[in-house]
């Protein structure tokens, strides 16, 4: 089970829509994947158009939780909403409590990837998101300031791993926002093939208004606007992500683990 967080301290770099055509496509290719919404604002249950009671905040304070499912072979765990918020002022004090997320799903079996949605921020929830997630995806519109959102976030992970004495987290940086008509774009890229090198993803994700009408119709780009550019975008990650688990799958054997 290959376990990915999408996470960058900058809000509105394309977290959600990678976490929701991503796990579509994934599950378009035939595996399970569960999506966990962890940011309050219930981005991704609400592209999916569904709610529910025992979400992420249910599951980190009782143990409960009900897994939605919302696609052939892909499944949610709503956040909570506001509840979410609440959870984090309760956990501040407990033990353990950047494991909550990882000892709750540690029984989790039947899927071949998690992705966990996350909001832009250094709250508890993406600490947590940290702790369990082994992989993380930190796109970067196309501007100086996801650029500094990117290394925030990487300057969190090395402390996550520091203060967790885990195993080193794998990122992936995905450029999302390409617009070829202007230079900001091609700019920002360079640096960020200069700064990141081979942690960039192949899978350059370009501007298209059709993923940002995709939600309000509670489709994914998949099946709202199949032939578009953002379907042929993410499609090619998806793939990207398929190919490196063939990678790591043909690693381990070569490793005879
Ligand atoms: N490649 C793209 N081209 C055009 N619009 C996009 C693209 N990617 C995302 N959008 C739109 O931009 C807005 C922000 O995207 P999204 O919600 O995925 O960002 P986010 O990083 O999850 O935001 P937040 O930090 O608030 O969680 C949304 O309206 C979305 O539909
Ligand atoms: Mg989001």
């Amino acid at each position: 089970m290959r376990k990915l967080a999408v996470m960058t301290m900058k809000g509105g770099t394309g977290k959600t829509t990678t976490s929701v055509n991503l796990a579509h496509g994934l599950s378009l290719s035939g595996k399970r994947v569960l999506v966990v919404d962890c940011d309050p604002q219930r981005n991704v249950s609400i592209t999916f158009g569904v709610e529910s009671e025992l979400g992420l905040a249910q599951l980190l304070m009782t143990g409960d939780v009900e897994i939605l499912q919302v696609r052939e072979n892909l499944f949610l765990i709503d956040s909570g909403g506001r509840k979410l918020v609440e959870v984090e002022l309760v956990l501040g004090g407990k033990e353990q409590r950047e494991n909550r997320l990882f000892e709750a799903l540690k029984y989790l079996k039947g899927c071949d990837y998690v992705i966990c949605d996350c909001p832009p921020s250094v709250n508890l929830i993406n600490v947590n998101a940290l702790a369990y997630c082994e992989e993380v995806i930190i796109p970067i519109a196309m501007d100086i300031l996801s650029q500094e959102g990117a290394r925030q976030t990487i300057g969190i992970i090395e402390e996550i791993e520091r203060l967790t004495r885990r195993q080193p987290l794998q990122y992936h940086i995905l450029p999302t926002f390409y617009d070829a008509r202007t230079r900001i774009s091609k700019q920002v890229l360079d640096s960020v093939r200069d700064e990141f090198g081979d942690r960039i993803l192949n899978g350059v994700i370009r501007i298209n208004t059709a993923l940002r009408e995709a939600p309000g119709c509670n489709k994914t780009i998949f099946e709202y606007a199949p032939l578009s550019r953002g379907a042929f975008d993410y499609y090619r990650l998806t793939e990207e992500i398929l190919g490196s688990s063939e990678d790591n799958r043909e690693r381990m054997l070569a490793d005879g683990s």
